[in-house]
């Protein structure tokens, strides 16, 4: 079985496409097999997009994009997304769901982590990050973001209270100036780190 955060699902490509209609835009999303939340919104993803913080002008990095919702609903909001992840299935539909939403402020690009931005800076990292890759995979996303912000910029993310909530929180305080918790509900919490 391979899973969503492998680099090549094996599994036979199947697409589903849905709507998504949130902070006062709608959307179209081709969603695949092999790429995470097949057919449907994840609940965690749902309560970032609610609670993220954008601010026009902002250069934004979507880590581990999936099919694309965070860049996508971002780039409606601020001047520039790049999104990027590891599953290339993902970076695939991803591409094709700039093309179908009429994105022209965001590109797509393959990679692990923070490779594919090397020596970038942003204004904020918005991530649902790959919990099931393991505590490393987390740890590295966190440790990591503030070389990769502009001053006074943004780590926001979500997680499952029972999945490590306590254990990033405690991480980013160690690594920002300040966290704050975006929002809660439905087991999940969202926090923001400033760097
Ligand atoms: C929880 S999913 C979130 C997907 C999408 N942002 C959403 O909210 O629907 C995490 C994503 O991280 C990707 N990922 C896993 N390990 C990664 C790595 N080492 N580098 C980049 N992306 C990775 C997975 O392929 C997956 O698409």
């Amino acid at each position: 079985m391979s899973h969503y955060y492998t680099e090549d699902p094996s599994s036979p490509l199947k697409t589903r496409t849905i709507e998504v209609c949130i902070r006062g835009h709608c959307f179209k999303f081709i969603t695949a097999s092999g790429v995470f939340s097949f057919g449907k919104l994840d609940r965690g993803t749902e309560l970032l997009l609610k609670s993220m913080v954008l601010e026009r002008g902002w250069r934004v990095l979507d880590l581990g994009c999936g099919y694309g919702v965070i860049g996508i609903v971002a780039s409606r909001f601020v001047s520039y997304v790049v999104m990027t992840d590891i599953n290339r299935r993902a970076v695939s539909i991803a591409r094709k769901n700039l093309k179908i939403n009429n994105v022209r402020n965001a590109e797509v690009r393959w990679g692990n982590l923070y490779e594919p931005v090397e020596n970038e800076k942003f204004d904020a990292i918005i991530t649902n990050p790959p919990v099931h890759a393991g505590k490393d995979v987390l740890r590295e996303i966190v440790i990591n973001a503030p070389q990769h912000l502009n001053d006074g910029g943004m780590l926001q993310l979500v997680i499952k209270t029972s999945q490590g909530a306590r254990y990033i929180k405690s991480l980013m305080e160690e690594k920002f100036t300040e966290v704050m918790e975006l929002a809660k509900g439905s087991g999940y919490r969202v926090y923001a780190g400033i760097a």
